[in-house]
């Protein structure tokens, strides 16, 4: 696991191993001190209290003084430097995480729902964080400290050190044991959060669609069952870490209560001072602080086996956009080929040998009924999907043989479901941040019928979360402006009009015909006026009946 979360985050184990040592030596450092800590009490009490040599009172305390000190600041470098390479692991991996969506292909999408990626980035890679950053180091320095301890106790008295190290090796059994158990619930618990932050997500995103659907309790119910589910998995697995815990308080009663019982006899044996008896109390009290922490780290540690092993999972899996190497000096020409396409979403067979040719700027329209096959088509275009057999080509080449970054730049598309990422207007219809003419940016806004003074803050205007402070129709004159911005020689668009009045409809035809000119455009749509526009009109129903 440790080798797979130091891929995770660059690291090599023998760089890792370097920190570890390092943070060791710190961890070390502060053992000493915290030993000469209570020897120091210990002094001052049989020298100075008992045999009344007050002359070394100022020594004594400044021994403890300083040992305190260098105990707080060696404590101090120990945590931040784990903290600080917890934290940059997380970095990597966040970066990671997001770079992965950002590339990510259609069947991807398919099998991670928002709430669960939402959680992979916002929760999952805590665990990396709490793995690597805290959980590792502090069993590392922990048990070098009471190692530390123990072999001091062993050699002062054998027994109590005896019974110290069989209490620990008891203790620890039973820490893993309950590792065991935690780690399968969290596994189970981890499956649970990602499907309700889905549900609660999507719910969230459509809740006015969800209050007037007269199902308001169903989801009510929904969202309570599945959060009592939870609840019920949280208490159990939370008592088993406090059960853990409890473990450690024992340890530390009955450590006590072994020195206490022998340190008694001894003293009254004349073997033990009172000094030495209160210093033996104050480290079996430094064993429990770090068991305890032992113990919790080693059951975080276990925690985040899931959580690490599902952050592998979706960094692994291979669903990307493919990427080829062509980079052409000249711009896209837009000469589009299908042939023998065929294309399946699981079972489903969508396009069955398609073949098809879209000549360069021109205006192509494809109709074609519901359902059968438009914007897959379109997808398999982008790339977000490969054809299951057949290939795509664009001027000739292959198009998973074209760089991403070359390919994109030169396509404009405006999807059927016609969103734009939230921001200022200006931001969001020039995304690229263009340099381009103002008078341009408001000439069509005129050009499309969309009053620029409609909105409160002109093109600094926030445009929310899910647009929803703008209208459906409104949504797509910006998308259509965003897209002449653009100026890209080859446009996509999938029902470009579909939420528009007829007015802007002729309107918003007349420009296309104007400013697209020149450029390759395909228009899926079912609006009859846009196709009186178009250079070619496809019918996709008959494409595919001609193939069958
Ligand atoms: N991600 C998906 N997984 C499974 N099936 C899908 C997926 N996306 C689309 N489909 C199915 O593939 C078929 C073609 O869908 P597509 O969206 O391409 O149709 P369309 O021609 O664009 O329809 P419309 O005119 O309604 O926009 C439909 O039957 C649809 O249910
Ligand atoms: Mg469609």
């Amino acid at each position: 696991m440790i080798k797979d979360v130091l891929n995770l985050i660059d690291k090599s184990l023998k760089s890792f191993i370097l920190f570890q040592i390092l943070c060791a030596v710190w961890g070390i450092l502060y053992t000493i001190c915290s030993l000469i800590f209570p020897t120091a009490v210990s002094k001052l009490i049989d020298q100075v209290i008992l045999a009344h040599e007050y002359n070394k009172t100022l020594y004594y305390l400044f021994i403890i003084l300083i040992s305190g000190f260098l105990m707080i600041v060696f404590n101090y470098i120990q945590y931040i430097e784990y903290y600080k390479f917890g934290q940059k692991g997380k970095l990597i991996i966040s970066k990671k995480i997001f770079d992965r969506i950002l590339h990510a292909n259609g069947k991807f999408r398919e099998k991670y729902s928002s709430g669960d990626i939402l959680r992979i980035i916002e929760q999952d890679t805590n665990q990396i964080e709490n793995f690597i950053g805290q959980g590792i180091g502090q069993i590392a320095v922990n048990i070098i400290v009471v190692a530390g301890v123990i072999i001091l106790i062993l050699v002062q008295q054998p027994i109590i050190g005896l019974i110290m190290i069989i209490l620990s090796v008891a203790f620890s059994l039973i820490q893993a044991f309950l590792s065991y158990i935690l780690k399968q619930e969290a596994s189970e618990l981890r499956d649970d959060l990602g499907k309700n932050s889905s549900f609660s997500n999507e719910v969230i995103l459509h809740s006015e669609q969800v209050a007037t659907s007269g199902y308001v309790e169903t989801y009510f119910q929904e969202y309570k069952s599945r959060n009592e589910k939870i609840y019920t998995k949280n208490i159990s697995q939370m008592s088993k870490i406090l059960m853990g815990r409890n473990i450690g308080i024992a340890y530390n009663v009955i450590g006590n209560l072994i020195t206490m019982g022998i340190g008694v006899c001894e003293i009254r044996n004349g073997n033990m001072t009172v000094g030495s008896l209160l210093a033996f109390t104050m480290y079996v009290q430094r064993l429990y602080g770090p068991l305890v922490i032992i113990s919790n780290s080693y059951l975080n540690l276990k925690k985040a086996v899931p959580h690490i092993e599902r952050i592998k999972r979706f960094l692994d899996s291979a669903e990307c956009i493919i990427d080829g190497c062509i980079k052409p000096e000249t711009k896209m020409r837009g000469i589009i080929a299908f042939k023998n396409v065929f294309f399946k979403y699981d079972e489903k067979e969508v396009l069955k040998r398609c073949n098809l040719q879209i000549e360069p700027e021109k205006l192509t329209a494809i109709i074609g009924n519901n359902g059968s096959g438009k914007s897959t088509l379109i997808k398999l275009l982008l790339k977000t999907y490969n054809c299951s057999s057949g290939e795509i080509l664009v001027d000739n080449i292959d198009i998973n043989k074209y760089s991403n970054n070359y390919f994109y730049n030169n396509i404009s598309v405006m999807f059927q479901n016609n969103f734009l990422i939230s921001g200022k207007l200006i931001d969001i219809i020039n995304p690229g941040k263009k340099e381009v003419d103002m008078n341009y940016i408001y000439s069509l806004f005129q050009r499309v019928r969309l009053d620029i003074n409609k909105f409160e803050s002109g093109l600094d205007t926030y445009i929310c979360e899910n647009n929803i402070n703008v209208s459906g129709g409104e949504l797509q004159k910006l998308n259509i402006i965003k897209i002449l911005i653009e100026d890209r020689p080859l446009v996509i668009l999938d029902e470009p009009t579909s939420a528009l009045d007829n007015d802007s409809e002729d309107e918003i035809c007349e420009l296309f015909k104007e400013l697209l000119r020149g450029r390759t455009v395909i228009i899926v749509t079912h609006r009859k006026r846009i196709l009186g526009i178009c250079d070619k009109i496809i019918n996709f129903n008959t494409i595919q009946e001609e193939q069958e």
